[in-house]
């Protein structure tokens, strides 16, 4: 009766139960090293085709992750998913802000034209907030370039002057291929601050600026695709081929099939599918089991792992189903490895401890909800009650997420009566600041757990570490005891909040 597919049997066969364990449950058993916990390193592959510096992503829930969050994950190693709960030209556009915003080459370009005024022009740029303009004509030809310093008016530049008298004419360009250090040299020369890009015509693609370059530079672990663009995430229903296909053509170098039991074989079928169509990598979620992980290692680029561990899920009591989450990626980890697929550890993550155990359990990355609803990036406003600072966090199976998406998650049908049998909660959680400062906890953190093993690298973490069992003792004398608390760590509370 241990196999889901057996028959026949006697019931009392089924208490034979084999144990699964979570995060509580164990403990990393610490090791001679000769690794310092800042020299660790986090790099470690998210999919087939993507690494990131910091294997950490923000979840895919519309109280964690759209566009700002995705942006500040990127910038700082990580990758932000972006939720369902969108339409599918939102996500897109939410898709292709995260990819423009630190382009070295900009896009979008404001531009002037010869004839108009300089006082129009300089209404323009104050209303964009930029400091210069390409001047182009009807075709896009590069003619000029107009900035702040042109038209002050101690350079005797009258307002109703037209811009082709204020622009300087001697516009310095680059092609497209032209790299950051090669463009700060160019701004160095001669002496300027922006360099448009053009083709072979002299026609606009771009602007490349000084406050881009040094803007890339202060985020020198960002995680970034091979043209230097952040990279980005998004989820898709298991169902939306549509939406998959829009955030592919929008620039999402992940995809994450989001669905509560991906081994169901519709799912199955349907997630081929979208693998099929689509550039981007396909991460597959969520399941708990190797029998799971051995039916979408054919086509996944990456598997995702957490039937119910969730902070606001209530999918185990609900539904009664469910795998505690060190054993579930542990299990699917064994089947994923053979196939050099991926292993992504989502939900029930509170400390930067328990996010270490999951990539000791077999984990690549990890995935987490909770920790970051409460930062200043997660959508969402600040509340206070009773004089505390909070944020909304909802389950994407609570009522009100799925009145505002829908239940495909669940694999439900949309109910019209809106009599939802929920697996999630709506709930607050404390405010916690800039997401800057809980992921330096949270890799600092991971970081002090390679550390306890020596392991330089994640690979090498993975192999070297080692569990112990840790009783219910060990567990109150694992957290802060006896004593009251009088100072909060920034990376610690008692309840895990
Ligand atoms: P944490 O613990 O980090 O978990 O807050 C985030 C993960 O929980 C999953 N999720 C849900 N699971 N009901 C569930 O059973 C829900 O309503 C729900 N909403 C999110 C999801 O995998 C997320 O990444």
């Amino acid at each position: 009766m241990a196999n889901d597919d057996s028959g026949g049997g006697r019931f009392s066969d089924k208490l034979q139960v084999p144990e699964a364990l979570t995060f509580d449950d164990v403990l990393l058993r610490p090791k001679e090293s000769h690794v310092e916990p800042d020299e660790a390193d986090l790099a470690s592959r998210v999919s087939k085709h993507v690494e990131l510096p910091v294997p950490v992503l923000s979840a895919a829930m519309d109280t964690v992750t759209e566009d700002e969050m995705a942006i500040a994950m990127a910038r700082h190693g990580g990758l932000g998913v972006i939720h369902r709960n969108l339409d599918v030209d939102e996500v897109a556009a939410h898709v292709e802000r995260v990819k423009r915003a630190d382009e070295l080459i900009i896009r979008d370009v404001v531009t002037a034209t010869p004839d108009q005024t300089v006082l129009e022009v300089d209404e323009m740029m104050d209303a964009e907030g930029v400091n210069g303009a390409p001047v182009v004509d009807e075709d896009g030809t590069v003619l000029g370039i107009i900035s702040g310093t042109d038209i002050r008016p101690y350079l005797e530049v009258g307002e109703q002057d037209s811009v082709r008298e204020a622009m300087t004419e001697e516009v310095i360009t680059a092609r497209k291929d032209v790299t950051a250090r090669e463009a700060l040299e160019l701004m160095y020369e001669h002496k300027i601050e922006r360099v448009p890009i053009v083709d072979e015509g002299d026609q606009l693609i771009g602007l490349v600026t000084m406050q881009g370059i040094l803007q890339r530079r202060e985020y020198d672990n960002a995680a970034r695709d091979e043209d230097g663009r952040l990279i980005a995430g998004a989820a898709v229903g298991p169902f939306e081929l549509d939406r998959a296909i829009r955030a592919d053509e929008a620039g999402a170098d992940v995809l994450f099939i989001d669905c509560a039991h991906a081994h169901n074989r519709n799912v199955v079928d349907s997630a081929r599918e979208i693998a099929e169509a689509v550039d981007a990598d396909v991460v597959v979620g969520n399941i708990g089991t190797s029998e799971a992980a051995e039916a979408l290692v054919d086509f996944a680029d990456g598997l995702k792992v957490g039937i119910g561990p969730g902070s606001i899920c209530t999918t185990r009591v609900v539904s009664g189903a469910g795998m505690p989450q060190i054993t579930a990626v542990s299990q699917v980890a064994d089947v994923a490895a053979e196939h050099d697929v991926p292993v992504i550890a989502d939900g029930g993550i509170r400390y930067s401890g328990d996010a270490i155990k999951a990539i000791a359990a077999g984990a690549d990355a990890v995935m987490l909800g909770s920790y970051f609803a409460g930062t200043d990036e997660a959508p969402g406003r600040v509340v206070t009650m009773q004089g505390k600072k909070y944020k909304q966090y909802r389950g994407m199976g609570s009522v009100g997420a799925m009145q505002s998406g829908d239940a495909q998650r669940y694999l439900k049908e949309e109910d019209e009566d809106e009599e939802y049998v929920p697996e999630g909660v709506e709930a607050a959680t404390p405010y916690k600041g800039s997401l800057r400062s809980e992921l330096h906890q949270l890799v600092g953190g991971m970081q002090s757990g390679m550390g306890y093993v020596g392991a330089a690298t994640i690979s090498e973490f993975k192999e070297r570490s080692e569990f112990v069992r840790v009783s219910a003792a060990g567990q109150t004398e694992s957290h802060a005891h006896d004593v009251l608390i009088t100072d909060e760590a920034p990376n610690y509370k008692p309840d895990g909040s």
